[in-house]
């Protein structure tokens, strides 16, 4: 059996360290994920913070350890390399990876900051044929795939309408230079990935942003009107100074209704009314479980090796145009919310 030699440039939360929240589904880091499949090892590990990388390497029981990211690809011969640094290095470092022959990415979201360079990255693998995966884990969820499932089998009818949230607290003073957005960039970016996933392509954008803090600092609410290539409509909301964290996707149909989220899961369809002579209302009624569920960690790696085989599902290309479109929107903001098309 082939085993994909993997390394990981990131050993902070999501690379390594949530794996010991007791609360998560396990496993809930990409060192988890990866680690769980038995065709794939891990070999190396990287980050410029020694006391992290020495942790990881005590917990993962990998011994080659760098805190140059150049060396480690120098001196293995890696099948993937997996990214799991802050945002405005993705790019770059999935570039050197393509340089030193890695044959697959497996790379956190957003895709990066700066859309120049991911398009360069995009356009990069297409042309050496290295399939680049972007995390946005919820492609990989079994209920999410049931989800989208039920939807293409007309469950709901067609979709008319996608309310969308990722609501959290107002975020600190940090400047979009680095950070490149806020909330709607951060979290909403797995929002309008799901929105391109259930809604298909979109056509234009109109947004509304408030940035308390100045331009020069990442927005603290977004909101967005959506128009989808077949003609539904999408509200969007990003951050909005809650006290709470919701993500969740209300996706209304002609004939039915679906909600996903981190709170769960909610299927209506059409129903003669009981209440009132000669109506249809919306009942509700059980949404059908997953014949297995594994976290979505799993998925993602699994989804990895098989895409160094054949074309697998979220790639570059998807983050790209969600990576688009929130820039898209940020820029309606700016033109006080005109209405702006999605190339
Ligand atoms: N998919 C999700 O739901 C999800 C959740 C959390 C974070 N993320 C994404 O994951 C990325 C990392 O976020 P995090 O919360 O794990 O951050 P983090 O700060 O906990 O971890 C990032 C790690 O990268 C290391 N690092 C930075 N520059 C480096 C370099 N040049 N070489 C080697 N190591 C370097 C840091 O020292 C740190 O340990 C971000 O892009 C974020 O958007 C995604």
């Amino acid at each position: 059996m082939k085993i994909f030699k993997t390394g990981i440039i990131g050993c902070g939360r999501i690379g390594s360290i949530l794996e010991e929240d007791p609360l998560r589904g396990k496993p809930c880091t990409h060192t988890g994920g990866f680690s769980a499949l038995s065709n794939v090892k891990i070999v190396a590990g990287c980050d410029i913070d020694e006391d992290r990388l020495k942790k990881f390497g005590q917990k993962w029981k990998v011994k080659n350890l760098y805190t140059d990211y150049h060396d480690m690809l120098r001196d293995n011969a890696l099948d993937i390399l997996c990214i799991a640094t802050w945002t405005n290095q993705h790019a770059t470092m999935a570039l050197d990876g393509i340089r030193a022959g890695v044959k697959g990415i497996f790379c956190e979201k957003p895709i990066d900051v700066d859309i120049k360079l991911a398009r360069k990255l995009v356009r990069t693998c297409k042309q050496k044929n290295i399939p680049l995966l972007i995390n946005h884990e919820r492609r990989w969820d079994a209920y999410y795939q049931k989800a989208y499932k039920l939807i293409q089998a007309g469950k709901i009818g067609e979709i008319r309408t996608i309310i969308g949230n990722a609501l959290s607290s107002k975020p600190g003073s940090l400047p979009v230079s680095q950070y490149g957005g806020g909330p709607l960039f951060h979290d909403g970016t797995h929002l309008i990935d799901l929105l391109l996933y259930f809604g298909g392509p979109i056509k234009w954008v109109s947004g509304h942003v408030t940035r308390p803090k100045g331009k020069r600092y990442i927005e603290e609410t977004a909101r967005a009107m959506i128009g989808f290539q077949n003609n539904a409509t999408g509200f969007i909301e990003g951050g909005g100074a809650r006290k709470y964290f919701n993500f969740e996707l209300d996706i209304q149909g002609s004939e039915g209704r679906l909600l996903i989220g981190n709170a769960g899961r909610e299927l209506y369809v059409t129903q003669k009314s009981k209440r009132f002579k000669g109506f249809q209302e919306l009942e509700k009624i059980p949404f059908p479980e997953p014949k297995r569920y594994e976290t979505p960690f799993i998925g993602g790696a699994r989804e990895m090796v098989k895409s160094i085989r054949k074309p697998g599902d979220s790639t570059g290309e998807d983050a790209l145009k969600t990576l688009e479109t929130i820039y898209t929107i940020y820029k309606s903001a700016q033109q006080k919310g005109k209405r702006l098309r999605i190339k």
